[in-house]
């Protein structure tokens, strides 16, 4: 059975400028689609990868996963559970108490002037739980040593920090963590030793992971299934293989084409072609159709349904 099950999710913010400039500058109210008609599922145990350029919408589904955020419409299920709309307290409780996130910006998520200790026993203390030698044994377990629980977050690097927010959230004992881009604000060496651990980390423990990234690169060795999203809407779903190797929609394989590849150090990589469209105002149809080499009439005037095509699931008109 599915962990996550989101369903249709949408979520639109309002971005009309304050009531007096609209009456005085004859403006109408403007909204932003940030996430249109998005369905998935994510199987217990298994990594989710969510993929898109910046602004696709890939960080707002993961606010509204964990319920930082309600959704405009659709809905996101946790073990059945509907967090914005569930009324048994107890049941989102417990739903809650079983998620964490982390985030790109491994300093601006660490306080600066508590010691790591208090840092990473927080959630459980705040649950008014056990936490002795709770953070010392969490700090081992991310690659850590135990002594550096009584030092501040502004004495580690970069990778170390993003290890003690993994610690962090894992002392809770989550089942699912929302991971929106946790390395790409580290150098590209260390990049690959935290994704290890996030790794070894899923399968030790039994985790699920939702995995967000813009880098199709990062997400190709840790994730189960891949998601990509194109302007708040997902245009294909597959395997990492299937994806890499045999990727259907046209926006997929630009992304690919762009992608830095092993062997292709020095060589020139062609960068992403075309503008990501304005999202108050998105293309008709297919959004992608302004930058789509294979785009006909129908692409313009209809919007693509998800299909199945080979063990894939693709949104567009044209994909054989
Ligand atoms: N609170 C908000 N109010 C208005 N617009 C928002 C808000 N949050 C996000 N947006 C808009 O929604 C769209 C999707 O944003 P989101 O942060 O989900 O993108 P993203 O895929 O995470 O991008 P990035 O890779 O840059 O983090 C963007 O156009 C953004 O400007
Ligand atoms: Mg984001």
């Amino acid at each position: 059975m599915a962990l996550v099950s989101i369903k249709n999710l949408t979520r639109i913010f309002d971005v009309s400028k304050p009531w007096l400039n609209r009456v005085v500058e004859r403006r109408e109210k403007a909204y932003l689609t940030a996430v249109s008609d998005v369905s998935f599922d994510i199987k217990e145990k298994s990594v989710y990868a969510l993929v898109g350029e910046s602004g696709s919408g890939k960080s707002t589904i993961g606010k509204m996963l964990v319920g930082l955020l309600r959704p405009s419409e659709g809905s996101v299920e946790i073990r059945g559970v509907d967090l914005a709309r569930e009324q048994d307290a107890a049941r989102v409780d417990a739903v809650r108490a079983d998620i964490q996130m982390i985030f790109q910006d491994p300093f601006a998520s660490l306080n600066p002037r508590w010691r790591v200790r208090d840092i990473i026993a927080e959630p459980v203390a705040a649950r008014g739980g056990d936490t002795k030698g709770l953070s010392e044994k969490l700090l081992e377990q991310v690659g850590l040593s135990a002594r550096d629980a009584g030092k501040f977050p502004h004495e580690f690097s970069g990778g170390q920090r993003q290890r003690i927010c993994i610690a962090r959230a894992l002392a809770s004992e989550p089942k699912l963590i929302v991971c929106d881009e946790p390395t790409s604000a580290l150098d590209v060496s260390v990049q690959a030793q935290v994704l290890n651990l996030m790794s070894d980390l899923q399968d030790d423990l039994g985790l699920t992971y939702l995995f967000i990234s813009h880098d199709l690169t990062v997400v190709q060795h840790i994730s189960d299934r891949v998601g990509v999203l194109y302007l708040g809407r997902l245009v294909e779903e597959a395997t990492p293989d299937d994806l890499f190797d045999n990727p259907k929609h046209p926006y997929t394989q630009m992304l690919l084409a762009a992608a830095p590849q092993l062997g292709s150090f020095g060589r020139d990589v062609p960068p992403p072609k075309g503008e990501i469209p304005d999202p108050i105002n998105p293309p008709s149809g297919c959004a992608y159709h302004p930058r789509c080499p294979l785009a006909q009439d129908i692409c313009k005037a209809e919007r693509p349904l998800m299909r199945d095509l080979r063990g894939a699931k693709v949104a567009c008109h044209m994909a054989e």
